[in-house]
C-alpha cells in the first residue's frame, strides 16, 4: 500500500492556493482530478485548501475527482469513511486539524462530512488513457509518473492535457519534467515549480 499523508506537500498546495484557485473561482463549477490519490490524504488536503480559500457557498461546487488504480476495495472504503491514524495527520496545521477533523478514543481521525462529499473516489488506471471525465480546472498527479516508461508518461500527459478545460492546470512533483513531446502544450506558471496552464 502506498505511504502517503496529509500536507505533505506545503509547496504545491500553496501553489494552487495562489496560482490556480484565483482562475478556478471563476468557473460555475470546480472539477478537480487527483490522478493516483493513494488512499486519500492527497485529495483531502487539496480540498482543504480550496474550502480554507473560498468559503462554503463556493465550495459547494467543487469536485474532486480522486482515482487510483489499486483493486481493492480498501482505498475506496478508507476515502468514503475519511478515517485516518493520527501519524497521517501530524502534518496537519493545529487549528485546520480542529476545524475539519474529529478524533475518536482509539487515535483515529474522521474528516468532516463536507470534504467527504467533495471526493468521489474510482478506480482508474492511467495507463487506459481514458479520462474519467473532461473540462477539469485542475488535475494533480504526483509520484505515480515516475513509475512509467518515457511513452506511457507521454500518453498520460497527452490525455491530461485533453481532459483540461480552456484554463486549466496541470501539477506534478518537484522532480518530475515535462517531457519535451508535450512541454509545447503548456505554460509553465513559474519557472522553479511543476505548474503547468494549458495552452
Ligand atoms: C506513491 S503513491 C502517490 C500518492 C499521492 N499522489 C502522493 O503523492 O502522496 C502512487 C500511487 O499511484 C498509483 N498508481 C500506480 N500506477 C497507476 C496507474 N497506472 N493508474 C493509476 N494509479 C496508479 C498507486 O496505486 C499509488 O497509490
Amino acid at each position: 500500500m502506498a505511504f502517503t499523508y496529509f500536507f505533505r506537500d506545503m509547496q504545491t498546495l500553496e501553489m494552487i492556493r495562489d496560482h490556480v484557485l484565483p482562475v478556478l473561482r471563476t468557473r460555475r463549477y470546480i472539477h478537480v482530478w487527483d490522478a493516483g490519490c493513494a488512499m486519500g490524504p492527497e485529495p483531502y488536503s487539496i480540498a482543504i485548501i480550496l474550502r480554507e480559500n473560498m468559503g462554503h457557498m463556493l465550495f459547494r461546487n467543487v469536485r474532486i475527482h480522486a482515482t487510483d488504480i489499486d483493486g481493492s476495495n480498501l482505498f475506496a472504503n478508507i476515502i468514503k469513511n475519511g478515517i485516518y491514524p493520527d501519524e497521517q495527520v501530524k502534518r496537519i496545521p493545529k487549528d485546520i486539524l480542529n476545524r475539519y477533523f474529529k478524533p475518536d478514543n482509539t487515535g483515529n481521525y474522521t474528516i468532516s462530512e463536507e470534504m467527504r462529499k467533495a471526493l468521489i473516489f474510482k478506480k482508474h488506471d492511467l495507463l487506459s488513457l481514458k479520462p474519467v471525465r473532461e473540462d477539469f480546472g485542475l488535475i494533480v498527479c504526483k509520484n505515480v509518473l515516475l513509475h512509467f516508461k518515457e511513452q506511457e508518461r507521454i500518453n498520460v500527459i497527452k490525455m491530461f492535457h485533453a481532459a483540461l478545460g480552456a484554463d486549466g492546470f496541470f501539477v506534478t512533483e518537484q522532480t518530475q519534467k515535462l517531457p519535451q513531446q508535450v512541454s509545447h502544450l503548456f505554460k509553465q506558471v513559474q519557472s522553479n515549480v511543476q505548474l503547468f496552464k494549458k495552452i
